[in-house]
């Protein structure tokens, strides 16, 4: 008998995966938490966000951030993620943070940097920007160090 592939985007096949097979899958294979956000003002003016996509069962979250263009430079996202950080410590009770980040986003390197994660490895050449390849580079943190 022939192997046959079918393509889809929305696979209608249901199946079960044994408990033994859990291990081996991500957990997002079983749940994908809703984003959690820190938005931050100024008064009443919004200069950025912190936000969480979580993976429960490992208590690691990938972050993302942001900072309104025309406050950049000011020290902002470095009291966000230094809250961020406080917050997912104290509050959240993860126990890391995870950061993606394309490797000509120097100040968002720079930011992570300066609130302690480290780079844990790079994804080669998984974006593509402006012509050719770039690395991703993964920053990590552990939050009970
Ligand atoms: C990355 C970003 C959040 C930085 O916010 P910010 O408010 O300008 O950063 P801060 O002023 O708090 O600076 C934090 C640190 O980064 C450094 N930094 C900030 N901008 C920099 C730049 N353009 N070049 C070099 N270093 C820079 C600062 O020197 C500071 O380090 P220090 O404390 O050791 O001096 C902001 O540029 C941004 O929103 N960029 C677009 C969105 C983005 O790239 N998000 C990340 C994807 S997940």
């Amino acid at each position: 008998m022939g192997l046959i592939c079918i393509v889809s985007q929305n696979s209608k096949q249901t199946y079960t995966l044994t408990l033994e097979d859990s291990y081996y899958f991500s957990e997002r294979k079983l749940i994908k938490a809703s984003p959690i956000v820190l938005e931050f003002y100024e008064d009443t003016l919004f200069v950025g966000f912190v936000e969480f996509d979580i993976r429960v069962f490992n208590k690691n979250s990938y972050i993302t951030f942001y900072v309104s263009a025309e406050v950049r430079g000011k020290g902002y996202g470095k009291r966000m993620l230094e809250f961020a950080l406080s917050y997912a410590r104290n509050e959240m009770n993860l126990h890391r943070l995870t950061a993606e980040v394309y490797e000509y986003n120097i100040p968002s390197i720079k930011l992570l940097e300066s609130v302690g994660f480290e780079l844990e490895g790079r994804l080669r050449e998984a974006k593509y920007h402006e012509g050719r390849y770039w690395d991703i580079l993964v920053f990590g943190k552990i939050l009970n160090t």
